[in-house]
């Protein structure tokens, strides 16, 4: 698996150059000129932890959380700046933010000394939150989107992943009363057994619940969590890819990235695909021009380091330019299509100079299509990237997610 991840990056980034990760920092934040800057805060608890998941997160508690948050808020007015930048959107995400609920108004009031919000403020829910109360406090404190962690209507499913059933009546009512502009459900795909009449249901009861936005996250199996769930194999995920997007289309639902239908314009949830980003809190990654820096996964650290007034990045990557143009492409091609125009204003220098035989090769092939400059995936590209995501993620974020578990600050990583 490593040997097509290595070879794959040798030959994008033309140099055998690893990506190294080192435990270094600047304490001031290259902003210069990060045009479409998003924002992303972490918050670490969760009710009960599930088997399955691989984000760092923690038993809830009250007072550990509270100490955390006033760290985190400590954490941006240190990063954030004298002059207030225009941003896209931001994204709370865990966790479960909604814990949080009664404070993140406060969290929100700080990033707004500091930032300009321009796209609206996206929170992570578990089926759980999905009350009056808790989505009036959200709305009160400026939230707009939501997206909820159903994983799958269907008890089975609920069983395999040890999560306790949604109550789908309850959560209607209250998004019925309380509504948002998107709200987005997530499910979880290629569990085994699983088909594609399941997945039909599980989407068409979403909508009839109160969505107009889903995500279908392919199940990936990381090293560290629990197991006992076998991922689907090639042939059979990509049927059962092929045949959702297809229905999905045919539904006039719009397909708003690799992963994600929309059933109403201007629903969306995505805070995966900006060219810049600055993450706040344990494990959040921060994108500034060519520096990638992620967080400490210790809440415990984090706090300290924060008392100290010391930022809290554990590991820091500064990009060559090509290895720059490489992640760009990546999650560029997460929307489904990458803009030859939008790279060239981007990097300063032509798309097809840089990757243009990647290109004829992609289109040979039958993975893309092009017209006036823009690529657009075929079903056949959109499983090959999804099938490669997989590597991706077990190469890269599996390994740097594992290593940051285990220690708060390391040496460095190699990848
Ligand atoms: C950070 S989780 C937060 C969701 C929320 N706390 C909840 O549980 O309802 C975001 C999403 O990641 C997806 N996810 C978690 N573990 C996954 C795995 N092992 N494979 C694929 N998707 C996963 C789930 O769909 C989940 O809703
Ligand atoms: S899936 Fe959601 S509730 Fe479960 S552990 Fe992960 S973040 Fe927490």
């Amino acid at each position: 698996m490593s040997i097509i991840t290595n070879c794959t990056r040798m030959w994008l980034t033309r140099s055998v150059k690893p990506f190294l990760f080192q435990r270094e920092y600047d304490e001031a934040l290259p902003y210069g000129d990060c045009r479409d800057l998003g924002l992303y805060v972490h918050i670490p608890f969760c009710r009960t932890l599930c088997g399955f998941c691989p984000y760092c997160k923690e038993v809830y508690d009250r007072e550990r959380c509270d100490r955390y948050l006033d760290a985190l808020i400590r954490e941006i007015h240190q990063v954030g700046g004298p002059e207030r930048k225009r941003v896209t959107s931001l994204y709370f995400g865990g966790g479960t933010p909604a814990l949080a609920a009664e404070r993140l108004g406060e969290v929100i009031a700080a990033l707004e000394d500091h930032f300009i919000i321009t796209q609206g403020i996206g929170v992570e829910l578990s089926p759980d939150d999905v009350t009056v109360p808790v989505l009036r406090t959200l709305r009160e404190a400026g939230v707009t989107k939501v997206s909820i962690g159903v994983q799958s209507f269907q008890e089975k499913y609920q069983t395999m992943l040890g999560r306790r059933g949604a109550d789908r009546r309850a959560m209607a009512e209250a998004l019925a009363r309380v509504p948002f502009e998107t709200v987005s459900m997530d499910f979880i795909f290629a569990l085994p057994g699983q088909t594609f009449q399941d997945l039909r249901v599980d989407l068409e009861t979403a909508f009839l619940t109160g969505a107009n936005h889903v995500a279908i996250y392919p199940f990936i199996d990381f090293s560290f969590t629990a197991g006992g769930i076998s991922p689907m194999g090639r042939g059979e995920k990509r049927t059962l890819l092929d045949r959702i997007t297809r229905w999905c289309l045919e539904q006039g639902y719009v397909r708003t990235s690799i992963w994600t239908f929309a059933s109403q314009a201007g629903a969306g949830y995505s805070s995966m695909t900006r060219d810049n980003f600055l993450g706040f809190g344990c494990s959040a990654a921060t994108l500034l021009g060519d520096q990638f820096k992620i967080n400490t996964f210790s809440v415990e650290e984090y706090c300290g380091r924060m008392d100290r007034g010391t930022l809290p990045t554990a590991l820091t990557l500064r990009f060559t330019p090509r290895q720059r143009m490489v992640y760009y492409l990546f999650w560029t091609a997460y929307s489904t299509r990458v803009d030859a125009a939008a790279f060239e204003e981007f990097f300063g220098v032509s798309l097809k100079k840089m990757y243009g035989l990647e290109l004829a090769l992609a289109k040979g092939l039958g993975l893309v299509t092009e017209r006036s400059g823009v690529y657009e995936m075929t079903l056949k590209g959109a499983f090959y990237y999804h099938y490669y995501e997989n590597f991706y993620t077990l190469a890269y974020i599996d390994k740097m997610w594992g290593l940051l578990r285990r220690e708060a600050f390391p040496e460095k990583m190699v990848l």
